[in-house]
């Protein structure tokens, strides 16, 4: 492994940690996956708990949006930043040893969270659930992420900071400050801590946290990719580069604000409901200025639409980043919410952003990383990252239109009342008609996994090929005429 690694060092740049968490969003993409589609399965059918409370549906949820985000998205995040930031400063990251650290350490911090979490151990805020210690942990790992970034941006060479920096930057700065600040708990054991804020103020903490961690982690991050990788992949500029700083600014500046339309009739005093509200539609402005810079990127490279399926990704995953920006704030109307909160709409939209989104984004940059990393020309079959881009758009139609369906019959299953004033629906009508939608999410949802293990494949096979000259035999023996 060692002889691997060092033959495949890099004579100016760190690709090393690039290429581990390359591979670690792989794996972590068809763990995070293959517990979605079991829990899915469980919704379907719930005897798959086993009446076990570790394989519960409660405790393996959350094992399975920590594992895609954090552990997928987030080793996506950590390999094409570190990537981007040496090439577009055309400097080596400033310390191997805190990059490594960062790898070690966030693999720890998944590790510990796949361990914990079917234990039960929760602090039970919604994408915050690890205990106290992993949240240290986190913290530790999180500021040596941002040591590394920033330090090596300081003693960069090209006197410009590339826009993918500034968006990356961004997302490495507030995920500090949402986690540190929503994380503080006074501990009362190793593995039990209560939060320092109460009743309202906590559940307004938690969902600025939440919302922001869509906006910053799931957004910003990827939308830092977007700007690297579809210009290089199209081999064409940015369409508007005054436009991708606007879209910046304009970003950051408005989802700070969001977070309430998650508490839309609760305690929360109803000025910061509406304030939430008004802040989420005006956030479509700046998200689609965004996916527009994007798309438009292509502009006299359509035609590679055609014959280029990472190319592909990209595309139609700003496409679905375009749709649930748009459904985001429509879902923050009050009225709107009243009927979508609480049903599979939420999850609908939820699964556009992230199956979609950040999925198909992440997974056309690694296919742009992988030949880079492993000293190949390109991927080992073309064909295969063409099949995987069907899987992924099929069953992500397959996953949220299922779910939009199932949701708005949900809502209005549990408004509908009699005349005298009675419920039309008991609940569990409702969840009984629900359940042919979990089967047509469940089969789309396993689509895409199975994607995910055509990928894996096709990475393995491009890592271990031999030579070069062996890819370029393949090539002519496949193009030779018959
Ligand atoms: C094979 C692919 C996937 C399947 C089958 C799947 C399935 C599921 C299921 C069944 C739930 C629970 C829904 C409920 O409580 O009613 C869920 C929740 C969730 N999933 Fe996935 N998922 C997949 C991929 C992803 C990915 C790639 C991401 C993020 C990048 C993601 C993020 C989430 C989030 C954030 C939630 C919580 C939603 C909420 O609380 O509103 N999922 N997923
Ligand atoms: C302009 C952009 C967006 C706005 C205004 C927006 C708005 C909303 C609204 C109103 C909800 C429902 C809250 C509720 O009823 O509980 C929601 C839920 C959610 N959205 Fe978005 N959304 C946007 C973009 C996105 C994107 C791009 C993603 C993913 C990559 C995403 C991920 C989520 C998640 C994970 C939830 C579920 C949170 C939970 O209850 O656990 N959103 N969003």
């Amino acid at each position: 492994m060692s002889e691997l690694n060092s033959a495949l060092e890099h004579p100016k740049y760190n690709y090393k940690v690039v290429r581990q968490f390359a591979v670690m969003t792989v794996v972590w993409g068809i763990v995070g996956m293959l517990v979605g589609v079991w829990i899915a399965a469980q919704l379907a059918w719930p005897a798959l708990n086993f009446d076990l409370p570790w394989l519960s549906f409660g405790r393996l949820r959350p094992l399975h949006t920590n594992a895609v985000i954090f552990a997928f998205g987030g080793s996506a995040l950590f390999a094409t930043s570190y990537y981007v930031v040496q090439r577009t400063c055309q400097v080596r990251l400033i310390s191997d040893k805190l990059a490594a650290f960062t790898f070690w350490g966030w693999q720890l911090v998944i590790v510990a969270a796949a361990i914990t979490l079917p234990l039960g151990w929760t602090s039970s805020k919604e994408y915050a659930e690890l205990e106290w210690p992993i949240d240290i942990l986190i913290a530790v790992v999180w500021v040596s992420y941002a040591i590394v970034f920033f330090g090596t941006i300081m003693k960069r060479k090209a006197e410009h900071i590339y826009v993918a920096n500034w968006f990356y930057g961004g997302f490495i700065v507030t995920v500090a400050v949402l986690h540190i600040l929503n994380s503080l708990a006074i501990p009362v054991s190793m593995t039990k801590s209560y939060s320092i804020y109460a009743g309202t103020v906590d559940a307004m903490v938690q969902w600025w946290y939440g919302h922001n961690a869509v906006g910053f982690f799931l957004t910003a991050g990827f939308l830092g990719m977007m700007y690297y990788f579809v210009p290089k992949q199209a081999e064409r500029p940015v369409y508007s580069y005054r436009l991708s700083i606007v879209h910046f600014w304009a970003l950051v500046a408005v989802y700070i604000w969001a977070g309430p339309h998650h508490l839309h009739y609760t305690a929360l005093p109803n000025w910061a409901q509406s304030l939430g509200m008004v802040m989420s539609i005006i956030l479509l402005a700046p998200s689609w200025g965004g996916m527009i810079n994007g798309i438009m990127t292509l502009s006299g490279a359509w035609h590679k639409l055609r014959t280029d399926p990472i190319l592909r990704f990209l595309v139609v995953s700003l496409s679905f980043y375009g749709m649930s920006t748009f459904e985001g704030p429509m879902m923050s109307i009050k009225t709107v919410n009243a009927l979508s909160h609480y049903t599979d709409w939420t999850i609908g939209h939820v699964h556009s952003g992230a199956l979609g989104w950040v999925a198909m984004i992440s997974i056309g940059a690694t296919y742009h990383l992988i030949p880079i990393l492993f000293g190949r020309q390109r991927m080992y079959s073309i064909g295969l990252i063409n099949a995987h881009f069907w899987m992924s758009t099929i069953g992500t139609v397959l996953y949220i239109a299922s779910m939009w369906v199932n949701g708005i019959m949900q809502g209005l299953m549990w408004r509908a009342y009699n005349q005298d004033g009675t419920l039309t629906y008991t609940f569990v009508e409702s969840v009984a008609a629900s359940h042919p939608g979990y089967l047509v999410r469940l089969v789309g949802g396993f689509i895409f996994f199975a994607g995910m293990l055509v990928m894996a494949y096709n990475m393995y096979m491009t890592a271990t090929r031999d030579t070069v000259e062996e890819e370029d035999e393949q090539a002519n023996a496949n193009t030779a005429p018959a």
